[in-house]
């Protein structure tokens, strides 16, 4: 049997050699948190079938492109990175090697076929149910490609895909993500989620323990629950009965190990008593809730199919504050929706002054194939759009700027995770998701630790170490 010879690809690719004979596997993620943790479980369960995982498409025998169908833009970046990945595809050709490409994600699901009809580069294409089966799938396009599953199986893919403190290969880091739930039933009128994802799945609890619990072991201190509506969760508890996300995250408090608990995304509509009450009750449920809106406007809220008013939202975030008053909120938002008049977008526009936002994700409307929106009557012209959405995200960020400024002079816990920006710096995170950097030990890493912010920078916070002022303070007095 005649051996992999290393090609002269791999020797331009720092880092990036190829071992005699083992194939290796590239994944590129756009869109969504679940786009980056089922990307890991494809590498996963290619690297069960001897594949490595690599950091560059070069240095690739397989590469799955996990795509993202959420608006126009990012459905269409797709096709230009495969135009990208067709020359690769080429060049390995010429030099005797055969590279598969893949195209998964929600792209995949709502176009299938088509995709392998645009863009014959494509050897297969699978959908975000059928991960499990990737093995396969890859077996077949290597012989015949074009091969595409985007079936929504009756069996449950995270049985049979290995979890994620199974891979043995990558190294873990100090937070990690833990897709809880998949799927969405609410049908907002402008989503192709709905599509995309299929209906709404939660993951049996003690599936998501044994996970949580093996990551606590691996070195995670932080876990995100993910979720297209991750508080609709309503997975099967080990006694049989059904657990709802609070339930769920009491429980996962007390793994040994597990520091701080977030989730996302929520809705409005499932922000239920039991919930804001475990914001109260759970220190590790950290003060920082993503509670997308969409917008202020309550007709517009109606056509959106949001099913929640904007005093609803209101009367919400005046709970989840009296619960635990050093929350803080973030929300996504989409202006120009078809016949969002200059009124609707001034109600959003208070809501956001009213409620007062640490962070947003702002977007056009962008018509999607196949959602409702698209056919009704009153879509903006760009202008219009452009000039709402510059407003919006000048407000919002004002506020974070605020929120980032009220920090300053307070002592705050980070988590601290890795390496900072410059030299002897570590870099953690705030219970408010933002970034701190603080000269540190890199031994810090994985801990909790008391920091003074005594500045802010664009995306940041700088800190010191409250215990080393002390030091300072003790050290002076002497
Ligand atoms: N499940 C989440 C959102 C998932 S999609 C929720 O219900 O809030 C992420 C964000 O993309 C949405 O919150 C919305 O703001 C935006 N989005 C979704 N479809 C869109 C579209 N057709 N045009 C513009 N933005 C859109
Ligand atoms: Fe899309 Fe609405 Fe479902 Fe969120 S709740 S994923 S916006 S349909
Ligand atoms: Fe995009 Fe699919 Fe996530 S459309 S936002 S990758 S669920």
């Amino acid at each position: 049997m005649s051996e992999t010879i290393p090609s002269p690809v791999d020797d331009m690719t720092e880092g990036a050699v190829r071992p005699a004979g083992q194939k290796t596997v590239f994944v590129k993620s756009y869109g969504c948190q679940m786009n980056v943790y089922d990307s890991q479980r494809m590498a996963d369960v290619m690297g069960a079938e001897g594949y490595r995982e690599v950091a560059t498409p070069e240095a690739a025998d397989l590469i799955l492109l996990n795509t993202c169908h959420i608006r126009e833009k990012a459905a269409e970046k797709v096709y230009s990175e495969l135009g990208r990945m067709r020359a690769l595809k080429e060049e390995a050709k010429a030099q005797g090697r055969q590279v598969l490409i893949g195209v998964a994600g929600c792209v995949a699901q709502a176009e299938g076929e088509e995709i392998v009809r645009r863009a014959r580069t494509v050897d297969l294409v699978v959908g975000p149910q059928s991960y499990h089966r990737l093995p396969d799938l890859v077996a077949r396009a290597g012989v015949t490609p074009g091969v595409v599953d985007t079936e929504f199986p009756v069996e449950d893919k995270f049985r049979h895909l290995p979890d994620a403190a199974q891979a043995r290969t990558r190294a873990r880091g100090i937070s990690a993500f833990v897709t809880v739930q998949e799927g969405c039933d609410k049908f907002c009128t402008f989503c192709v989620v709905p599509y995309t994802r299929g209906a709404e799945v939660s993951r049996p609890v003690g599936q998501v323990i044994a996970e949580v619990e093996k990551l606590a072991l691996a070195g995670v201190r932080e876990v995100s629950l993910l979720g297209q509506n991750v508080n609709a969760y309503h997975g099967e508890g080990p006694d049989g009965t059904e657990w709802s996300l609070p339930r769920l995250l009491r429980r996962l408090a007390e793994v040994p190990g597990i520091a701080r608990l977030r989730y996302t995304t929520s809705h409005p509509r499932e922000m239920t008593e039991d919930l804001i009450a475990a914001h109260r009750d759970l220190p590790a449920l950290m003060p920082y809730l993503h509670l997308p809106v969409q917008s202020g406007s309550d007709r517009v809220l109606a056509a959106m199919n949001r099913r929640h008013t904007r005093d609803d939202y209101f009367r919400i975030v005046d709970k989840v504050r009296a619960a635990r008053s050093d929350v803080v909120l973030s929300s996504d938002f989409i202006v120009g929706f078809p016949g969002e008049t200059d009124a609707d977008f001034a109600d959003t526009m208070d809501l956001i002054r009213q409620v007062g936002f640490a962070a947003a994700y702002s977007f056009k409307y962008s018509a999607r194939p196949g959602t409702p929106a698209a056919g009704i009557e009153g879509h903006l012209p760009e202008t219009v759009m452009t000039e709402r959405l510059h407003a919006l995200q000048a407000l919002v960020t004002a506020q974070q700027r605020a929120f980032q400024d009220s920090l300053v002079g307070q002592v705050i816990d980070v988590l601290f995770e890795k390496p900072g920006r410059n030299p002897g710096q570590m870099v953690g995170r705030s219970p408010y998701l933002s970034p701190v950097q603080v000269i540190a030990p890199s031994s810090l890493a994985g801990t909790i630790a008391a920091v003074r912010i005594i500045g802010t920078q664009t995306n940041s916070l700088n800190g010191v170490l409250e215990h080393a002022l002390h030091m300072n303070a003790v050290q002076a007095a002497e």
